[in-house]
């Protein structure tokens, strides 16, 4: 009756495992099976894979153990988590753990057991956690973003409208040298209102492209490049590490260089590493990256939205979402509509997951809201396959507090890199003075705008 106060709530779906079928089948040793006793026995075993999540990620295992005295039972029975609400149709159900199961900070301790062993159990043959639900007390524990979508518009004097940056590409293979000169280039070109340049996930701090040299480089550039337009710049340096004392000897040299950012692996780093960086960073925003998460997340069975078959295990990006909004990321990569390689209304709850105080639960992904009480919202950062031609279109659909990321949408623009600056610069004008795109593109087919989209036309590029 009262979630927010007493218990985390998970939401998931199973698919019961056919040799359990029949292994049930035979030990209720009945002859023939109509049609009626097998649709009983599935519900019966579902029922028991539900009960089983409960017990496995709470307090129970898979037989009855000792009950004497001090074994622990009478409050292990007390503190149990419950399966409810169970679809018998959709195989979907929610468990409820009393929040007095973990301490309140602590995500690893709280993933080890929500999700920490259930994909194993071999009664279920594919399995995903849809959403997580935290109560009060643990969101009370936990920082959240200490900029968040506010906190980074004071600091870069952006009141509304979009960021925009910019990968360099090829990925990897500009020196340090040069990916300062590309900064100049984004931050000058046009009408010098480019905000940002991002490392890409995997350069890190290489033989050829030196983290310290790079992050002086291009934090020169930032500065310049404030100076000569009068706006404001960001470089999104990535300190991705094994250690954590690396990554914060390397946060503190971004600081003391005048950078704005960090930017991290979350998923490759970490729950701790992420916390970690929250907590000690040296007054940073932090630029979150979810390398891997498709490992995770990705899932393209026919019963991914709750109806139909699923072939695998995963969690959704949703939960990771929340995980990290909990830890107190300012930014995080949360798919677009329009990506290379995103589920359409997936991206566009994670957006709602980043950013709304009072999240409800949505109508098409299974979900279960949550109230965020004083925890910032965090920058939802739009990135993969995007170019001018679908700025519009991902501004429609996830809102102004966003970061949108082009990367080869800018730097393959047929006419060169500062054409590419300036039709990103058009796009997001446009925009914000309510001129449709279609118009702007045949009312101006000389602009760099009307050539990036006769290039990439307006639609996502599934590139790979
Ligand atoms: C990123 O790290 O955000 C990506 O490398 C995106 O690159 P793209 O814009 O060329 O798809
Ligand atoms: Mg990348």
């Amino acid at each position: 009756k009262n979630p927010d106060e007493n218990y985390v709530i998970t939401l998931l779906k199973v698919e019961l495992d056919p040799k359990a079928v029949k292994e049930a089948k035979y030990q209720h040793s009945k002859k023939n099976y109509t049609k009626k006793d097998k649709k009983k026995l599935k519900n019966e075993l579902f029922k028991e894979a539900a009960a089983t999540v409960a017990a496995e990620s709470s307090t129970g295992t898979w037989t009855k153990v000792y009950d004497g005295v001090d074994s622990g039972i009478p409050l292990a029975m007390k503190k149990r988590a419950m399966a409810f609400d169970l679809d018998y149709e959709k195989k979907m159900f929610k468990v409820a753990y009393p929040v007095e199961l973990f301490e309140l900070n602590n995500i690893p301790g709280l993933l080890a057991g929500v999700v920490g062993n259930i994909a194993g159990m071999k009664m279920v043959s594919a399995m995903r956690v849809y959403d997580i639900r935290f109560p009060r007390k643990m969101i009370k524990a936990f920082p959240g973003p200490k900029y968040g979508v506010e906190g980074v518009r004071k600091m870069l004097k952006k009141p509304k409208q979009c960021l925009v940056a910019t990968v360099p590409k090829p990925k990897i293979g500009r020196t340090d040298k040069e990916q300062a000169s590309l900064a100049e280039v984004l931050f000058t070109s046009g009408k010098g209102t480019y905000d940002g340049i991002k490392d890409d996930e995997n350069l890190t701090h290489l033989e050829f492209n030196d983290f310290y040299k790079r992050a002086k480089l291009v934090l020169k550039e930032q500065d310049k490049a404030e100076k000569k337009t009068g706006n404001k710049k960001f470089y999104l340096c990535n300190l991705t590490h094994s250690s954590i004392d690396e990554m914060l000897k390397r946060a503190d040299f971004i600081k003391k260089h005048n950078g704005k950012f960090m930017m991290m692996d979350v998923v490759t780093t970490g729950m701790t590493a992420v916390y970690t960086m929250r907590k000690k960073n040296p007054g940073l925003a932090i630029h979150a990256h979810r390398a891997m998460h498709g490992f995770m997340t990705r899932d393209n069975s026919p019963g991914i939205h709750g109806k139909g078959k699923l072939y695998g295990f995963s969690v959704s990006m949703i939960v990771l979402a929340k995980l990290f909004r909990l830890m107190g990321v300012d930014s995080l990569h949360g798919g677009s509509p329009l990506a290379k390689m995103e589920d359409y209304d997936e991206a566009k709850y994670i957006q709602k997951v980043l950013q709304h105080k009072n999240l409800e639960k949505d109508k098409k992904i299974p979900s279960l809201g949550q109230k965020w009480y004083d925890i910032k919202p965090v920058w939802h950062t739009a990135s993969g396959g995007l170019h001018p031609g679908d700025i519009e279109a991902v501004l429609d659909e996830l809102g102004n507090d966003i970061l949108i990321q082009c990367g080869g949408g800018l730097l393959g623009h047929p006419q060169g890199v500062e054409a590419g600056v300036m039709a990103i610069e058009e796009a997001r004008e446009i925009y914000f003075q309510n001129v449709p795109l279609r118009k702007f593109v045949k009312d101006n087919p000389e602009t760099p705008l009307a050539k990036a989209v006769d290039h990439w036309g307006y639609g996502p590029k599934i590139i790979y």
